[in-house]
């Protein structure tokens, strides 16, 4: 059993409760969530027209679609993890499954509290994931391409939530900052144990099955990226911009907003194509 993982193990034995734990009086009305360089609007036309109180409004739009990305994503970890409960793996995986599966409960509590203070709950936030979803609920938590999926959805929406806190995490409200902040520390240890639960089970894979692999997965991000990192028209409607369904489909254009998707998800490409390439023998061990 891998030493990462026992390590991982340890480090989330105490368990932060975000409910409890984050300062929601910190919340400033006039502040925005998230900075302008990370709107999913960013360099075209209807975002250079809002002035800063529209800005303000579309950053907690844009927020919001983050923390649904986030309770879909952690709602499929635990059904699955669950649906068949850890019986069949290992104590250390099982124990790094538990403390997760309580982990994400509590993020989603606190993703579900922004949405609602974004007065935005009902609202269809992210695009398509039907074909995602039918996929993760029957992918196992023993196989390669559950833990490939758990750790493109966790890095991507990490790296997005950094790049916000690098733009400018002085002039965002504290409310948000401190949102992005918790939830980063404690996805570090999952995508630490994702990486590491993935590169085993890559390393038992043989080469046909890692070439089938590998591009079931570029196939799998494409689509991830466009359902997460995208305005919805009904989001866009939601803030009554004029011609929201135009201004959806400008973004699914921009060159801008395409080159931001590949960096946030740039850290989890490079490491599944070093993987895939690895002889087996240096892949079994995280
Ligand atoms: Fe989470
Ligand atoms: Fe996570």
């Amino acid at each position: 059993m891998s030493k990462t993982l026992r390590q991982l193990a340890e480090l989330g034995a105490e368990y932060r409760d975000p409910i409890a734990v984050i300062d929601w009086s910190a919340a400033d009305e006039l502040r925005p969530w998230l900075p302008p360089e990370v709107l999913s609007l960013a360099g075209l036309p209807a975002q250079a027209a809002m002035d800063a109180g529209m800005l303000n409004r579309f950053s907690r739009v844009e927020f919001a679609r983050l923390c649904a990305a986030g309770l879909w994503l952690e709602g499929l970890l635990i059904s699955r993890v669950m649906k068949d409960g850890c019986l069949t793996t290992q104590p250390v995986e099982a124990r790094i499954m538990l403390q997760e599966v309580r982990e994400e409960a509590g993020h989603s509590l606190m993703f579900l509290e922004m949405v609602d203070r974004a007065g935005l709950g009902g609202v269809p936030l992210l695009g398509d994931i039907r074909l995602l979803s039918w996929i993760a609920h029957r992918l196992h938590p023993d196989s390669a391409e559950f833990w490939a999926m758990v750790y493109i959805g966790e890095s991507v929406t990490d790296s997005f939530a950094l790049a916000a806190l690098r733009a400018d995490s002085e002039n965002i409200c504290p409310l948000a900052r401190e949102v992005l902040q918790f939830h980063h520390k404690d996805e570090a240890r999952h995508i630490a144990a994702a990486r590491t639960l993935l590169k085993t089970r890559i390393g038992a894979m043989s080469a046909p099955r890692r070439w089938l692999f590998r591009a079931t997965l570029k196939f799998l991000l494409k689509r991830f990226l466009r359902a997460t990192l995208y305005p919805t028209e009904a989001s866009l409607r939601a803030l009554n911009i004029p011609d929201p369904a135009g201004a959806a489909r400008a973004a699914a254009q921009s060159p801008e907003r395409r080159v931001f998707a590949e960096d946030c998800a740039l850290s989890a490409t490079r490491f599944i194509e070093r993987t895939v390439m690895l002889p087996p023998e240096l892949t079994g061990e995280g």
